[in-house]
């Protein structure tokens, strides 16, 4: 067969993942167009935005869109037009956990994917190679085609490829640029492999040869699915074992350092913290448990679970930590809670620890004062209604006061909660904060950022994630 060359690429959903990842291909393949489509129209003019004001915040975004926009990187909502005229599309819309229905709380819910499909089905003209971005449950390109197959013109020929994304928010585009590995599955036919081969070329225009990994359709899959349980499988444990050093007076850094040496284990990703958050983790070890579970093998099932309940009890324990210190009761005390995000640099709250610590101190009857650098106050307000369903809004504006800065949450506070690792909260004058502090002052370190001894020297009473009280 003729070998295919890919000039126009278009991307479906300008979300996370797809935004960053083709802004990126359109910045390293000039000689080929991209477009990214997204039925919703204000993320659409945020990303065309005349000043820049993207829809998400990521560092190094902005420069690269400034660069591409406008010559081989556009951005619309003319779905059909892109699909029309691209010779390679990429599907990368959201894949929440479903809510309702059979599997609700842990398999995929996979219609937003399957309303892309059947739309390239009906609008392509010419043949396709249709790529799954968004992270899916094994099998799914299997039903693509299924439905690309049923439903194509003209003897359209779909050829499904699976390319999954590894990048990391509040690093994308470093991630993008200098992948560990790009990783594409195909079919294994001359079909699949020529389709696989021409997308590797598109990486092959900055990425090593050596680094771009082509395997079958379900390894693929899969192999997205084991990297996210296993990173946060090392979080799941670092975490279990920082509550045997909260009761035995070891601490987790110095544990995970240690354990961390041994190359065969690594240092990477051994913080311990409140809990991991974000819109992958818990969410693909949910669709592992429930595949292991579809497979008839409880056993793997109940394994990956328990990494998400670990996280569950992390969070939990850390929010009671919080109101045992306090003298077991937080009612009508004011709370700093600094950070909203799930991780530092970012804007994304999908999942954050914050929103479940905040929920806990709405419980208990606290004034909960928050600071975060990045997130939407209508974010937050979103998620927080979200969280507690059974309370009115009002109420939770009653009790929940959003502020401007750091120093601004933690004034007249009984206590300080660190919730993000934001690099900004390194910087925080804490004498100024203790002086402005209602006393006993607390702080709560759920992201190992401060120097627990210079605050105990200013007067802070210190808790820290993984140390005894003693610290
Ligand atoms: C993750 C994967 O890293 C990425 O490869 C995949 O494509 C998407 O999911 P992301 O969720 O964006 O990326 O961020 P990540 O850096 O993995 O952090 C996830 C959560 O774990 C955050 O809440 C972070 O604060 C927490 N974390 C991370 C820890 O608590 N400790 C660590 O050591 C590392
Ligand atoms: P991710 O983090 O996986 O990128 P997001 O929720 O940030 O997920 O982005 C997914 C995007 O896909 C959203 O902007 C959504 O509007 C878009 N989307 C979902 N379904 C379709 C569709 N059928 N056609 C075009 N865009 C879609």
């Amino acid at each position: 067969m003729a070998p295919i060359k890919v000039t126009k690429i278009c991307c479906i959903g300008a979300g996370y993942v797809g935004g960053p990842t083709c802004a990126v291909i359109a910045l390293r393949c000039p000689h080929i167009t991209v477009t990214i489509v997204d039925l919703n129209q204000d993320r659409v003019d945020a990303w065309n935005s005349e000043d820049f004001k993207l829809p998400i915040y990521e560092p190094g975004l902005e420069d690269v869109v400034r660069q591409a926009r406008g010559r081989n990187l556009f951005f619309s909502t003319d779905v059909d037009k892109g699909i029309k005229e691209a010779d390679l599309i990429f599907v990368s819309v959201n894949t929440p956990t479903k809510k309702t229905g059979v599997g609700a709380g842990f398999g995929a819910d996979l219609h937003y994917v399957e309303l892309a499909t059947r739309r390239i089905a009906a609008v392509a003209d010419s043949s396709k190679i249709v790529v799954e971005k968004s992270t899916v449950p094994c099998r799914t390109a299997e039903s693509m085609r299924t439905i690309l197959e049923a439903n194509s013109k003209n003897h359209c020929r779909f050829d499904i490829l699976s390319n999954p994304e590894f990048l990391a928010e509040g690093t994308a585009i470093s991630d993008l640029f200098k992948p560990d590995r790009v990783l594409i599955g195909s079919l294994q036919t001359e079909e699949g492999l020529e389709a696989c081969r021409a997308l590797a070329d598109v990486y092959a225009n900055w990425v090593p040869q050596e680094r771009i990994l082509t395997v079958g359709l379900w390894s693929s899959e899969l192999s997205k699915l084991a990297a996210n349980a296993m990173l946060a499988q090392r979080i799941s444990s670092i975490n279990a074992l920082s509550a045997i050093c909260e009761a035995t007076g070891a601490n987790i850094d110095e544990v995970a350092h240690a354990v961390g040496c041994d190359s065969r284990v690594g240092p990477k990703f051994l913080k311990a913290s409140v809990g991991f958050g974000g819109s992958c983790f818990q969410k693909d070890i949910l669709n592992l448990v429930y595949l292991s579970e579809s497979l008839h093998l409880p056993e793997v099932a109940a394994y990956w679970r328990q990494v998400v309940e670990m996280n569950e009890y992390q969070k939990r324990r850390f929010s009671k930590r919080v109101v045992d210190t306090l003298f077991n009761t937080i009612t009508g005390k004011r709370i700093a809670v600094l950070g909203f995000a799930f991780k530092a640099d970012t804007g994304d709250t999908r999942e954050s620890a914050s929103i479940t610590l905040i929920r806990d101190f709405v419980a208990e009857r606290a004034n909960v004062h928050v600071y975060d650098p990045k997130v939407e106050e209508e974010q937050i307000w979103m998620d927080l209604t979200e969280a507690m369903p059974q309370l009115p809004a009002e109420t939770i504006k009653k009790q929940v006061t959003l502020c401007s800065s750091a120093l601004e949450a933690c004034k007249d506070a009984e206590a300080v909660v660190i919730a993000t690792e934001w690099k900004e909260f390194t910087l925080i004058d804490w004498e100024t904060v203790y002086a402005n502090m209602k006393k006993p002052a607390f702080v709560f370190d759920g992201r190992l950022l401060v120097d627990a001894k210079k605050l105990k020297e200013i007067g802070f009473k210190v808790t820290v994630i993984g140390r005894g009280n003693g610290l």
